[in-house]
């Protein structure tokens, strides 16, 4: 099978990680397949923060975990060490589109790498708290964002679980 097409069908989602930090030059390749995704108008609109520091990691959990109600309960991004989170501006028509794109290809590149990953969801609301929009002008990163995804990565502690694609969603007219 060719190789793009095999990994498509081989990545899974994992949801258990080592502790082990990726080097930064296997994160920077998994960012810059994020970075090469077709966006509408070639607008590029979407934007990674790349986080390894555990202090922010721990806050972006929180501030997840709170989102799903369960501020008590297991780690959102599943103990994976780093989180690539993909925001899109919102004067972008396309943003959501434009994001889920580098998502993909995230997500896509990561198992090419060797590298487990996980779309994990509430970036929106995260990133439209007081708290979020403060995080992003700590960082330097000024405008109006979308959160679009977090995708969590690492090395796999456990594989993703198999999950086939249902039948009967292909329709042709020739
Ligand atoms: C928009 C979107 C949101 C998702 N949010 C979550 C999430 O918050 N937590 C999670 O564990 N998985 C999340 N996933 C992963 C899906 O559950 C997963 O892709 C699906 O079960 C199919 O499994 P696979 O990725 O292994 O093929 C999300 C996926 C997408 C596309």
């Amino acid at each position: 099978m060719n190789e793009v097409i095999e990994a498509i069908k081989s990545r899974r989602s994992v949801r258990s990680y080592t502790d082990e930090m990726p080097p930064r030059e296997l994160i920077d390749q998994v960012v810059e397949a994020g970075l090469w995704a077709p966006s509408g108008r070639n607008l590029q609109g979407p934007i990674v923060l790349v986080v390894t520091d555990p202090e922010l990691r721990a806050r972006l959990s929180r501030m997840n975990a709170e989102v799903l109600g369960a501020p008590d309960g297991p780690d959102p991004f599943f103990g994976a060490p780093v989180v690539l989170v993909v925001l899109a501006p919102r004067d972008q028509a396309n943003r959501v589109y434009d994001g889920s794109l580098v998502m993909g290809n995230l997500m896509l590149a990561a198992h090419a790498l060797g590298l487990g990953s996980c779309w994990v969801h509430r970036a929106r609301q995260e990133f439209d708290t007081d708290e979020g929009r403060a995080i992003l002008a700590g960082l330097g990163i000024e405008g109006e964002w979308e959160g679009i995804g977090h995708c969590v990565l690492g090395y796999p502690a456990a594989e993703g679980v198999g999950r086939p694609r249902r039948e009967g969603r292909v329709f042709y007219a020739e």
